[in-house]
């Protein structure tokens, strides 16, 4: 058990380690409840530790949680029990030389390890998690990031495990005495703990290969359970897409002849780097077209590229305490983002991240657990692999990009890997990496790494005619956030463009430049374009140069001409989503204030010129054509009022389906053929507008056009339609309609994990009254269970965090049922338990009683008990 009262670690608090460990022999005997762990390590005085010198050795600490010790014994010999002591969640070791060999035999029970760290039991599996902490769970060690060490692994398991995986390179395989297998892997690179995987199973697998850029071959190897064999070529190419791209676009190339991958069902994230094995959420790399979705597709792609992309960028460059996970995280995903886009449509990716990171990321910065990107403290660190740490880190390496341009990115990437290869680093010598290769001085911008919250720009603009000068100021700010009052300014890139009457950009040089990145650093600041002859449009904050929020009092009239005439098409679907906003806002005041709804017309005009416009990527139009959703209003609001949100978007929905309806049946039917499944881009975008197209035509609840989901349902010969079809059924649809249709859906795909996580999703999210009931039923369902994360996040997470209607039902019963849960799972998985409980946590945002009965369900999960260090960490700072 864990400390009774959680620690909190400080970054000012860093110290380089007083031993380092050259190398690492680790030995395995699996058995599930009884695994024999031996460890074997060199281990030396760090010459550069930072602790009081003097005669004695400072003591050897190492971590260690849930080991039953069998012995001890240094340089041969056994450590009597007065040299040592067991702390709570680790060892104190008496030292006497400088240098030795540690030996420690120990115990674990990877069948009874629900917590999915260290060492556990998936489907038979026995697979590892180690970062950031799991290491300690598997033998005694100094668990940080910045001791790196070369381990050798030997694997002993019986028959049954003819698949024995470690890092690195396999350099013995044989049958023991007894009759049982053991393989040894011995990984060339030092690595920290974290980077440690091991699996052991009965698995099958898929072999490619590589030739990376100076010609050496690869082996890539994909190992699944039999039954998932035929689910990895979507995986296999995505994998050799990114070994492609990262030696083109950073000159980075694989570093060892074998590269693995395994799928397993009980993952508490996407999925890990490993060195050399990567081990993945089955639900993250295993696809095929009639049994996973578009968007599963494209997913996939993304995640086996960012942990591709870890091997230099967390590998071979890695942390040197946790404080700076997003040197590895936030730079790795702005590395996935830009091969995703790069495969794809670059606006639509940009759209879909940017949209998490408004509605979510925001939230995150305007509520009880705001951070920093590289956070100052924590009590537990799982708690900290964030929105904030990944997608605003990441945003803050994009600004970077967009300061030096692609070039000088380039450069400073390489000197970052040059200078840094093999050693545990900061985000501080990333940035310095970035200033030195370009000669630039980023003080100023190093603030995004340790001020948290969202900045806000408010621009006004004004125009001298007489100079034909255009002026704009820009005044920047950035709420407080806990623990931090006064924000200094930022360095924020603003790209913007001026466009002219015709709806052209104008020059804003004489080189005919037409967007600049403004440098703003100041609390207000000016900035001049002159040589115009009339006042222009402004196209503010482009491709969404940085992660803020923008005010302009743009008119209806305003968005509506960004909309048809953007050059930028992000800020072409930004501008639509402002007009949505406006609209919707005064919708809500409407139905506050006791008066009819009406949506404005203008909304409704402009929403039928994008869908008949032929020039746009269909994929843009679906994202054009759908409203923010209210998550994101309610991000957006001062003080959450759910209901009125809730009535306010629906009648909006039902109104543009209303006037549309021809509209969007033609367009249904222009996209309605079928042609054989391919996960290409421009099959996605028009899947991705049919289906959009036929969501709205479900809103009317007309009985023929309800028809036509239903045929789609029927008809469909993959996922992506058929999924969507069912789900315009679940929401829309008469029971007697709806649930034929999910029967027959669990009749026929009730042996694919994957495919009955996406129908638990879509019973979960359902927009019906009575959803909180049939969310109880599913977890009484043989396929539910409480111990994998997958079926959690699709039950109960699908309806605390995607079902926003449900969830805010009057009665506070959502909030209940989400609190009741978090604590039953508390005592399975903290983790998961701690993410879990995040909605209640923004209590205080909510108006009313609303807000007061949220309040009360989180208050209910602190008073339920002993919580596990994770769950108390988050709960108790949103108490205060
Ligand atoms: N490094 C992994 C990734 O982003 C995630 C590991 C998450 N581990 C955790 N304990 N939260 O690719
Ligand atoms: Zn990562």
């Amino acid at each position: 058990m864990k400390d009774a009262q959680p620690r909190t670690v400080y970054l000012k608090d860093y110290r380089a380690p007083d031993y380092l460990v050259d190398s690492t022999r680790l030995h395995f005997e699996l058995q599930p409840q009884d695994t024999l762990v031996k460890s074997r390590l060199q281990i030396r005085r760090n010459p550069a530790a930072e602790s009081a010198p003097g005669e004695t050795l400072p003591p050897l600490l190492l971590d260690g949680v849930d080991l039953e010790l069998l012995s001890l014994s240094i340089d041969g010999e056994l450590v009597p029990a007065s040299r040592y002591r067991e702390l709570p969640e680790g060892l104190s070791i008496h030292v006497q030389n400088p240098e030795f060999v540690l030996e420690i035999h120990n115990r674990i029970n990877p069948r009874d390890n629900t917590s999915l760290e260290g060492l556990y039991l998936s489907n038979g599996m026995y697979c590892t998690q180690c970062e950031a902490e799991g290491f300690r769970k598997i033998t005694y060690y100094p668990d940080r990031p910045d001791v790196m060490s070369r381990f050798t692994t030997t694997i002993v398991a019986p028959r049954q495990y003819p698949v024995l995986l470690s890092n690195g390179n396999q350099i013995e395989r044989r049958a023991t005495e007894d009759g049982r297998l053991l393989v040894t892997w011995e990984d060339p690179f030092a690595k920290p703990a974290y980077l440690f995987a091991l699996v052991a199973g009965e698995l099958q697998t898929v072999e490619d290969s590589f030739t990376t850029a100076s010609g050496r071959e690869v082996k890539l190897q994909i190992f699944t359970e039999a039954k998932n064999i035929r689910k990895c070529d979507h995986a296999m190419r995505s994998l050799k897409k990114a070994m492609r791209w990262d030696e083109e676009v950073y000159g980075r190339e694989y570093d060892l002849d074998i590269f693995m991958v395994v799928a397993v069902d009980h993952f508490n994230m996407g999925a890990m780097e490993n060195k050399g094995l990567n081990i993945f959420n089955s639900a993250c790399v295993l696809a095929s077209p009639e049994t996973a979705t578009d968007a599963t597709f494209q997913r996939i792609e993304s995640i086996v590229g960012h942990e591709y992309f870890h091997n230099w960028s967390g590998n071979r460059v890695t942390c040197r305490d946790w404080f700076q996970l997003s040197l590895k995280e936030g730079f790795t995903v702005f590395r996935d983002a830009e091969f995703s886009a790069d495969m794809n449509s670059r606006a639509v990716k940009r759209i879909e991240d940017v949209s998490l990171l408004r509605t979510a990321q925001f939230a995150e910065d305007g509520g009880p657990m705001a951070h920093p990107v590289r956070p100052d403290s924590y009590m537990e660190i799982s708690n900290f692999y964030t929105l904030t740490v990944y997608e605003k880190g990441a945003e803050v390496v994009r600004m970077i990009h967009t300061l030096l341009g692609t070039e000088g990115f380039r450069k400073g990437s390489d000197l970052y890997f040059q200078r840094h290869d093999g050693c545990a680093v900061t985000c501080e010598d990333f940035v310095a990496a970035m200033e030195d290769a370009n000669g630039v001085d980023l003080t100023q911008f190093r603030r995004w790494y340790s001020q948290a919250g969202t900045p806000v720009l408010e621009v006004s603009d004004a125009f001298d005619a007489a100079h034909g000068t255009y002026i704009l100021t820009v005044r920047q700010s950035c709420p407080a956030t806990p623990g931090q009052n006064k924000k200094l300014p930022f360095h924020i890139p603003l790209a913007v463009g001026l466009l002219g009457a015709d709806g052209r950009d104008l020059s804003l040089d004489p080189q005919g430049t037409t967007q600049k990145v403004l440098q703003v650093s100041e609390t207000e600041q000016t900035f001049n374009f002159t040589g115009l002859k009339e006042k222009p449009l402004p196209s503010l904050l482009r491709g969404f140069s940085a992660p803020v929020k923008v005010r302009y009092g743009y008119s209806t009239e305003q968005l509506l001409f960004l909309m048809r005439n953007d050059s930028d098409e992000f800020n072409r679907w930004d501008a639509g989503q402002r007009l949505a906003f406006m609209a919707l806002e005064q919708l809500q005041k409407d139905y506050r204030e006791g008066r009819d709804l009406q949506l404005q017309p203008q909304l409704v005009d402009a929403y039928r010129s994008v869908l008949q416009n032929p020039e746009l990527d269909p994929a843009l139009v679906a994202e054009m054509l759908t409203l923010p959703s209210a998550q994101t209003l309610a991000e957006q609001c001062e003080r959450i009022d759910a209901e009125a949100i809730i009535v306010a978007r629906e009648f909006a929905r039902g109104a543009l389906a209303e006037a549309l309806k021809g509209e969007l049946l033609d367009c249904y039917r222009r996209l309605d053929c079928d042609k054989p499944y391919r996960p290409e881009a421009a099959d996605i975008a028009e899947r991705s507008l049919k289906n959009t197209c036929l969501a709205y035509l479900c809103v009317t609840e007309e009985p023929e056009l309800l028809t036509l989901a239903q045929a789609q349902f029927e008809n469909a010969a993959n996922m992506t339609d058929s999924a969507a079809a069912l789900a315009s059924l679940v929401n829309h649809a008469a029971d007697d309609m709806a649930q034929p249709a999910l029967e027959s859906f669990y009749e026929r795909w009730q042996q694919d994990t994957q495919v009955v996580e996406l129908w638990f999703g879509l019973q979960s999210t359902s927009a019906r009254r009575g959803t909180l009931e049939s969310v109880r039923e599913l977890m009484q369902h043989p396929a539910f269970e409480l111990t994998n994360p997958n079926k959690v996040r699709a039950v109960i997470g699908g309806f605390a965090n995607r079902n926003f209607i449900q969830f805010h039902r009057a009665d506070g019963r959502g909030f209940e049922f989400l609190a009741e849960q978090v604590v039953a799972l508390d005592k399975l998985n903290p983790q998961i338990a701690a993410r879990l409980v995040t909605p209640i946590t923004r209590w205080k945002k909510y108006t009313g009683e609303l807000g007061e009965k949220m309040h009360r369900a989180l208050q209910s999960v602190m008073e339920s008990g002993r919580l596990s260090r994770d769950l108390y960490e988050v709960v108790s700072k949103s108490l205060v």
